[in-house]
């Protein structure tokens, strides 16, 4: 404008530059074009090259900048991201409402309803509103620091900047997804072709390729955006509900994912069934819808298990499927001894992957499903699930097809196989056959449990059928001279086998314990066992009461632990691994110490003093164990503001209540140790 000073033009750039970035990205009704958007830029930087000394971190010029990166640091996310519980179907929904309900007693929740973006999630911290790092998700505990790349995406603002009167928080860490949306994608693979490069194959790995990019300047080239829909760390932010928060990220220039508040499960429902006809046209990916509780006291009242949060849950649409050719069916045996039966196919692109190989579930459903061999059949993948058969396409048949007769002989051993009653899983009943020999062998190794370096698939073939290994301890006593036997074992891969296995010895009694494969002892339960025991000989001397008496061991897996130790082949096996020097005792040592050992804590109601995860912190540290339901074994019900009906529960289980003064006196200054 005529009459502005130079420095009043440059600002006034910068303000309207950022409101462009929000009424394109925040509003999603941009004003100009795309052109006249970079000329702006252009007139922007032509300014600052005159006048270095104005330029401040969150000029848009400063979006791209710096050398390509050599490493990303790693950072670690002060607040875990967790991830959500999946449910394809509205019943499992529904369940979930009721747990919710359940936990929440009295009070009913309000629900939002948010798209679950098909993106890469990452967290953007911001200081004094200044966008300062930014991170991937990684593990979840830990991720890569990207900054640099993220600074590039415009949809992410540089500076966070509330209306008037409202305050900035002085740390804010917004969380959300970052993707392609669908245009962007096409016009990036199309020039990746003209450019004799292969496309990406979906949105969601071109932004993880982008975003792991060492060079930033590539990155600023193609369009990513983002949505925000949660927060981490954070001090003073000015809001107590789901949908207040986004209605102030949102004021403050963040873009965040679109909202319904829902007031009950009914109207979740409802809504899902909507936005499966509207997601196609959003041109974003998504894949379910988020559903959330509203009130961030009732969220925290609602706890987390160590994965997930409880007041949330996602809902996903049914997969991408596609049609190929069943051309054969392979039976597969499991540790315990099922026959399953798994679909060999032409191989078929779906949802990112070539798939060859998909589960058939068992015979019963085959038949039910009336699937042939050389049918055209529907195959499905959700999530990290291996792919499944949905259907035969009967219009298809030539005629040509075979009916899938189920085995009645066990494919590897020859044993009849047996089914038990009430089991679909046909199952060899031999417990010398070298395929469930194979499998359980292959899981003793596994990385959760007893994780030994270099004991893969061909090897533990290779050493049941050379009959070297004919139960676990076995595997303890190969020498080098009976593995250079094997076809194709150098003397190298040997040793280091050999070594992989001598430091499986010492992993200790959880592992141990979980690497059996006991039917219903997976590693929560082998965790409980090894840390309130501390030793194998404890457990196999406990009663079932005694085991039922930790909390989280019920009287199934109590019987099914107790009925396998009594088992001629448990003990032998146990006999063999303690001759062999495999440890049988936790690296915790004995029950748990400290004044609260052995006494079990529920928490109800809002504690005023501390979070509920910071008590859950106070009982562990002191030895106890927190819990989430109220049993007849639960040692005190810790009470906070607004209780619900857990206190009469207590009162009629005979479980002492504790008021939260009292709660706070115990921890600060607890009885002396049992
Ligand atoms: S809330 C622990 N809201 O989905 C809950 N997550 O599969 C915090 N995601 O890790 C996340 N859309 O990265 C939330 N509207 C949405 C989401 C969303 C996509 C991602 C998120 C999460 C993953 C779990």
């Amino acid at each position: 404008m005529p009459g502005d000073s130079e420095r009043e033009r440059y600002e006034r750039l910068k303000r309207e530059i950022a409101r462009h970035d929000r009424l394109y990205f925040v509003e999603a009704r941009p004003e100009i074009s795309d052109r006249d958007y970079d000329r702006l830029v252009e007139e922007l930087k032509v300014l600052e090259a005159a006048h270095p000394d104005w330029v401040t971190p969150d000029s848009p010029s400063q979006r791209v900048g710096g050398e390509p990166i050599a490493d990303f640091e790693t950072v670690e996310h002060r607040v875990p991201m967790l991830s959500i519980e999946n449910t394809y179907a509205e019943e499992g929904l529904r369940e979930w409402d009721e747990r919710v309900r359940k936990l929440l007693e009295s009070v009913p929740p309000s629900y939002v309803a948010e798209p679950k973006v098909d993106g890469v999630a990452i967290a953007l911290h911001y200081e004094g509103g200044l966008f300062a790092r930014g991170a991937t998700r990684g593990d979840g505990r830990r991720g890569d620091d990207v900054t640099a790349n993220l600074r590039t995406v415009r949809a992410i603002p540089l500076r966070l900047d509330p209306p008037d009167g409202e305050p900035l928080p002085p740390l804010l860490e917004v969380r959300g997804e970052l993707f392609m949306p669908f245009g962007e994608f096409a016009r990036m693979n199309e020039e990746r072709r003209a450019g004799g490069l292969d496309p990406f194959m979906n949105p969601r790995n071109s932004t993880s390729g982008m975003l792991k990019h060492k060079d930033p300047k590539v990155v600023a080239r193609c369009r990513l955006s983002f949505l925000a829909h949660s927060v981490g760390a954070t001090e003073g932010l000015p809001v107590r509900a789901h949908a207040q928060l986004l209605a102030f990220l949102r004021g403050a220039g963040m873009p965040t994912v679109p909202l319904a508040a829902c007031r009950d499960v009914e109207a979740v429902a409802t809504h899902i069934r909507d936005f499966e006809k509207v997601r196609a046209t959003l041109g974003y990916a998504t894949d379910g819808v988020v559903v959330k509780v509203d009130d961030f006291r009732q969220r925290e009242r609602c706890g987390e298990t160590s994965k997930a949060p409880r007041w949330v849950i996602a809902y996903k649409y049914e997969a991408e499927q596609a049609a190929t050719r069943l051309r054969d069916v392979r039976l597969q045996i499991g540790k315990s001894g099922a026959v399953t039966p798994v679909a060999i196919l032409d191989p078929v692109p779906l949802s990112g992957t070539t798939v060859s190989r998909a589960s058939l579930h068992n015979f019963s459903e085959i038949a039910r499903k009336d699937i042939r061999i050389g049918d055209c059949v529907v195959i499905q993948k959700r999530g990290e699930i291996i792919p499944y058969v949905v259907r035969a396409i009967p219009e298809e048949r030539t005629g040509a097809e075979q009916p899938i007769v189920p085995p009645t002989t066990c494919p590897r051993c020859g044993t009849p196989l047996v089914r038990a009653e009430g089991e679909v899983a046909l199952r060899c009943p031999s417990p010398d056959c070298a395929g469930r020999l194979v499998e359980r062998l292959k899981f003793w190794g596994g990385r959760r449990q007893m994780d030994i370096q270099g004991l893969g698939e061909k090897i533990v073939e290779q050493l049941v059928a050379a009959e070297l290994v004919t139960d676990i301890p076995d595997l303890y006593a190969l020498t080098a001279e009976s593995l250079v036997s094997l076809e194709r074992m150098g003397e190298l891969a040997a040793a280091n086998l050999l070594g992989g296995i001598a430091a499986s010895r010492g992993r200790g009694l959880a592992r141990l314990l979980a690497g059996l494969a006991v039917p219903h002892v997976g590693h929560k339960v082998a965790e409980l066992l090894a840390e309130r025991f501390g030793d194998l000989a404890a457990i196999e001397g406990a009663s079932v009461e005694e085991l039922t008496a930790i909390p989280g061991v019920g009287e199934k897996i109590a019987r099914s632990l107790g009925e396998w130790l009594r088992s001629e082949r448990g003990k032998a096996l146990l006999a063999g691994l303690r001759a062999a020097g495999v440890k049988t005792t936790a690296d915790r040592p004995g029950a748990p110490t400290g004044p609260l050992a052995g006494k079990t804590f529920v928490i109800t109601g809002t504690l005023t003093k501390m979070s509920r995860a910071e008590a859950h912190e106070r009982i562990r540290a002191l030895g106890g164990r927190p819990g989430d339901s109220l049993t007849r074994k639960t040692s005190y019900l810790v009470v906070g503001a607004d209780p619900g009906g857990k206190v009469e529960k207590a009162r009629e289980f005979g479980v002492a209540v504790l008021p939260e003064d009292e709660f706070c006196r115990m921890i600060d200054s607890p009885p002396p140790a049992a």
